[in-house]
């Protein structure tokens, strides 16, 4: 099962980076005391990372991250790809768990961001790390010198996306935005905040009155963010997504949305984009940016 950690994955993660047989592959493992002393009371609490647990016990871990702009590696001009990495305890290898559990990891990327490319990078060497990427699906794209070892740099596009795993995925915020048209302030919110939240949370949005098609005001907004939405239909809110969701965030649309107890409703006052032209929708969208963030932080940290 992949989940977000806990203060009990403490020990586990400590020794993970403390082994010398998962140092010897990440450039040398840490001494124990020191991690004793510099690792959080909740290690890892941060949008993309995963704990593995397998029968109540923590064996591994799986992270995204984006990749920076000056990261070792293919220089790209769309750095900011999301970045797996994986590492599992010794003696958890060899059984096919990590492959599961990153099939699952994926597989839930892919649903969460279709079509986004996911990248990775692990010595050419590690034969085992090797092995994964290429079950995994991934493909080289080059390779190239750092830290005194020839590096792998592999790329998975959505094509080559795994089968749907066994292995459960818990523990992820459901949100659903409900506007009246589910044209352009939804919308936008839905594309924020799967870009923000990076597969971490799973996402849904939905109108009482849905229009013909997204807002082009607002799929032009984010189109300057490098988001496209122009191949999104607005939909009509039913029983089942409020039902669905963990957390509801209204833009507009009153009572017209049902109310389930359980559930977390938000209201968000936000100008309507409907009939506007991209200069006002800009500043619309910034607002939803700075909301969508902050429920991110609020929601993974
Ligand atoms: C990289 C790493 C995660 C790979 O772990 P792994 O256990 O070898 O990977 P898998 O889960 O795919 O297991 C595959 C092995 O399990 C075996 N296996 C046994 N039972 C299995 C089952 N039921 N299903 C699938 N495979 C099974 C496979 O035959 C395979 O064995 P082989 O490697 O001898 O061919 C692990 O070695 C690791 O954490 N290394 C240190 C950190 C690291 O190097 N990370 C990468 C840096 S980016």
């Amino acid at each position: 099962m992949l989940r977000q950690s806990e203060a009990r994955d403490r020990p586990a993660l400590i020794e993970l980076f403390a082994s010398p047989e998962v140092g010897t592959h990440i450039g040398g493992a840490q001494p124990r005391d020191e991690l004793e002393r510099t690792v959080p009371e909740v290690p890892g609490r941060r949008p993309g990372f995963f704990v593995v647990e397998l029968d109540g016990a923590t064996i591994g871990m799986i992270t995204f991250d984006r990749r920076v702009a000056d990261a070792p590696g293919p220089v790209r001009p769309d750095a900011g790809e999301a970045w797996l990495g994986y590492l599992f305890l010794p003696e958890a290898w060899g059984r096919g768990y990590a492959a599961e559990a990153c099939e699952a990891a994926l597989s839930w990327f892919a649903d969460a961001l279709p079509g986004e490319p996911v990248v990775l990078c692990t010595q050419a060497a590690n034969d085992r790390a090797m092995r994964l990427a290429a079950k995994l699906g991934f493909t080289e794209v080059e390779r190239f010198e750092a830290f005194g070892a020839e590096q792998w740099f592999g790329e998975r596009v959505w094509s080559a996306a795994p089968t749907r795993s066994r292995a459960a995925v818990s523990d992820i915020p459901e949100v659903l935005f409900v506007c009246v048209h589910n044209a352009g302030r939804s919308q936008m919110a839905a594309a924020l905040l799967q870009h923000h939240g990076m597969g971490r949370i799973a996402v849904r949005s939905a109108g009482s009155e849905p229009a013909e098609e997204v807002n082009p005001a607002a799929a032009a907004a984010l189109a300057e963010w490098g988001l496209d939405i122009t191949a999104e239909v607005p939909s009509k809110l039913t029983t089942e997504d409020v039902e669905a969701s963990d957390v509801v965030i209204t833009m507009g649309c009153g009572d017209t949305c049902p109310v389930f107890p359980g559930k977390r409703y938000l209201d968000w006052q936000l100008d309507d984009p409907a009939g506007q032209g991209i200069d006002a929708v800009r500043p619309i969208r910034d607002d939803i940016d700075r909301r969508v963030r902050g429920l991110v932080a609020e929601l993974l940290d």
